[in-house]
């Protein structure tokens, strides 16, 4: 018998969060990265966490430590957390926090390479698989919500939606990362959270007062029993 308690909480339920940057490695002491600090979706996975979800939290290497009380996978590679992610499904909401870099090297070196007489190295790159997408499109086995992250500089709301329509998420958390917000490393968001019928822009916030109205929401929705 499912026991479905629709007074907010969060017990029972799976939420899967990934977080931090990927790296993807040129030769051995070389990596190509998103700037990351982590710090949102460590954010989300504890909020998750006190309102009683079972949190599994897919970490690239971020700088700020892993949250107590969950579920914590550690990968480098964006295909090592596409992996990760699959592998820790089913869940009944999947949170898109990481900064996932869109290339790798498709070769990488297994040799540091030298500077010198060969010139510039030319990196020959190949995109990375979509992670939120792949998820989002799933046929059988899609969690009923699923959540996207947009970090823009430029026309935020129209990329954002545009993005949410071609992931095919079910929301996304939009925000402007442009440097005279000093959004990007801080301790602050302001963020715009985008359904497919609703456009709403929450006033600036610590990382975590969003991630906590974030789950808030999550358990609100799971809760209405519409999933
Ligand atoms: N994402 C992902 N896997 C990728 C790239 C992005 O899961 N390979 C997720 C991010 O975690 C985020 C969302 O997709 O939740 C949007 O990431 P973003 O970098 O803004 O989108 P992209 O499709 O990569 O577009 P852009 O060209 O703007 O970087
Ligand atoms: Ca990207």
């Amino acid at each position: 018998i499912a026991v479905r308690l629709a007074d907010g909480s969060l017990r029972g339920r799976h939420a899967l969060v990934t977080s931090g940057p990927t790296h993807e490695p040129i030769d051995p002491v070389r990596y190509i990265a998103n700037r990351s600090s982590g710090t949102q979706g460590t954010a989300i996975a504890e909020a998750l966490r006190d309102l009683g979800a079972d949190v599994s939290f897919v970490t690239g290497p971020a700088a700020t430590p892993p949250p107590a009380g969950v579920r914590v996978i550690r990968v480098e590679t964006a295909r090592q957390m596409q992996d990760a992610v699959t592998g820790a499904l089913p869940a009944d909401a999947a949170i898109f926090a990481a900064a996932v870099a869109d290339w790798r090297v498709s070769q990488a070196a297994d040799r540091k390479m030298k500077k010198g007489a060969d010139g510039l190295p030319q990196l020959d790159l190949a995109e990375n698989p979509d992670i939120l997408a792949g998820v989002a499109q799933m046929r059988q086995g899609r969690p009923p919500l699923v959540i996207g992250f947009a970090a823009e500089t430029d026309n935020v709301i129209e990329n954002a939606t545009a993005k949410r329509m071609r992931k095919g998420c079910d929301w996304i958390v939009a925000n402007d990362v442009s440097p005279e917000t000093g959004i990007m490393g801080g301790t602050e968001n302001a963020v715009t959270l985008i359904a497919e019928n609703s456009v709403e822009t929450w006033p600036r916030a610590t990382k975590s007062q969003v991630a906590r109205k974030l789950a808030r929401r999550i358990a609100d929705h799971l809760g209405r029993g519409d999933d």
